[in-house]
């Protein structure tokens, strides 16, 4: 579960080209339908990674419901994005064992390394920093997740070494 929600308030929700027409079996298949909202946000998120504001504003038009409804579900539920995310997602653990044994240090110094805050891509789209629940490594406290890979028993400097490391190899 992620417990840091995306920014709504930055301007990038409000930008991004994207084929909308890509949209238009989705909304096909659920125009009419009850209940149609989150498999339409679902639908929306496989094919773009994100909820591209603009895809909004089509399904909106099309299906009749109303923006302000989605959005109250897409910031409501967790599992929706409303701006694009990085290559890989940095999920540093703020769960309890993790967070007494200095979580913050790790996200603190990533958000210097990195230069994004807690919830913000690099610019270069490489990464997406987020603080999460349990991880379920407790034993491994304080723990990231880089992509599908963990890493326990971490400080700060050691944190930022690993992404800095895998960094060099996307740039190779
Ligand atoms: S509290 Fe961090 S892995 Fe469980």
């Amino acid at each position: 579960m992620r417990i840091h929600r995306i920014n709504t308030k930055t301007t990038e929700w409000n930008q991004g080209e994207v084929d909308l027409t890509l949209l238009d079996p989705l909304i096909k298949k659920y125009r009419d339908k009850k209940g149609n909202m989150i498999p339409l946000l679902q639908g929306t998120q496989e094919l773009f990674g994100y909820l591209p504001r603009k895809a909004f504003e089509k399904i909106s038009s099309e299906t009749g419901l109303e923006l302000s409804a989605m959005f109250g579900v897409a910031t409501f539920y967790a599992q929706f994005r409303l701006n694009p995310v990085g290559k890989h997602i940095i999920k540093v653990c703020h769960g309890t064992a993790c967070h007494v044994q200095n979580a913050k240090e790790i996200t603190e110094a990533l958000e210097e390394g990195l230069k994004v805050k807690d919830g913000e891509t690099t610019e270069d789209r490489l990464f997406t920093l987020e603080s999460v629940a349990c991880l379920g490594c407790c034993s491994l406290a304080p723990v990231m997740m880089v992509s599908e890979q963990t890493y326990g028993k971490l400080t700060g400097n050691e944190a930022v070494k690993i992404v800095k490391t895998i960094r060099i190899a996307e740039n190779n």
